[in-house]
């Protein structure tokens, strides 16, 4: 667990900076979802077929949002590691542990179903976009339900948006390796997002290019953290959930007092619909 994490940190060495602090790294301080309340959000454990030397089983690791009955969106770091074999997706859960829960539904996708932006650099963090298409039509109810992709001539950053995610809980420094603590009841929190101006301050080493197509939400109390990319940073737009971002990188090992980096949905529009098979009818109007 622990190296896979120290993977990835250095894959996102551009971003992530190590700290020798002894302070606990609280994150998604969060509050705790109910059933229904976030019924867009999904979560993938992977069968990774990279080690055959141990017995294969599912790890939990990214989430992603239902934007149509046949499409999962999430992040091309997610997705791009050619030893998944197949993800097990959760639908319309709360707690992932839970079995029985009510509402809750489970279906494995193998990976011939997922789509990462060809032009994904994981070096940059540039067009960390993915999608899954699902081999099945999913029946919504009030568990289960798309969000909305944005409409570009809309204004939605004055209001405030939601995070939300089955990601660590507590990142603890231990022996200078730093402990992750997960939880498997769906966090969520609510948070302001930057200004385009601000998020590029801080994205700026990507170049102009690329920071055109990140949203930023503001530093605060509550942070995504691993686990959590992929996922949702949702607005409330009348009696609709729409999907602004989808959860990228953060800086540090998920310090809150940084700000939290998303794919910006709305400069993806196009290619949602170009690789969703039809299904998504999102051609922006502006
Ligand atoms: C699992 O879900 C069922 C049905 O929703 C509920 O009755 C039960 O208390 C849950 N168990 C746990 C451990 O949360």
């Amino acid at each position: 667990m622990l190296s896979k994490i120290i993977i990835i940190l250095t894959i996102l060495g551009i971003v992530f900076r190590f700290t020798t602090s002894t302070e606990v790294h609280r994150i998604i301080n969060g509050n705790y979802a109910s059933a229904k309340q976030l019924p867009y959000q999904v979560f993938f454990d992977k069968l990774d077929l990279s080690n055959l030397h141990v017995p294969l089983k599912w790890t939990p690791f990214c989430g992603g949002t239902i934007i149509s009955e046949k499409t999962i969106l999430t992040a091309a770091h997610c997705l791009d590691d050619p030893n998944i074999y197949a993800v097990k997706i959760y639908f319309g859960a709360v707690n992932i542990l839970n079995e029985t829960e009510v509402g809750q539904r489970r279906l494995v996708v193998k990976r011939d179903n997922f789509v990462v932006h060809e032009q994904y650099d994981k070096h940059l963090m540039a067009n960390d976009i993915a999608l899954i298409k699902l081999p099945i039509t999913l029946l919504f109810d009030d568990y289960i339900r798309a969000a909305r992709l944005p409409n570009t001539i809309e204004q939605y950053k004055v209001s405030e948006a939601t995070v939300s995610g089955w990601g660590y809980v507590n990142v603890s420094p231990e022996n200078n390796n730093f402990i992750p603590t997960s939880d498997p009841k769906l966090k969520y929190f609510n948070t302001l997002i930057l200004s385009d101006e601000e998020c590029q301050l801080w994205t700026t080493k990507l170049g102009p290019t690329y920071s055109a197509t990140l949203l930023c939400t503001a530093p605060g109390e509550n942070t995504a953290c691993r686990g959590d990319s992929g996922g949702p940073l949702v607005v409330r737009h009348y009696s609709n959930f729409v999907l602004l971002g989808i959860t990228s990188y953060n800086f540090g090992i998920c310090e809150s007092h940084y700000p939290t980096v998303y794919t910006k949905v709305t400069s993806y529009l196009y290619w949602i619909h170009d690789n969703s098979g039809g299904y998504i009818h999102a051609i922006p109007y502006a």
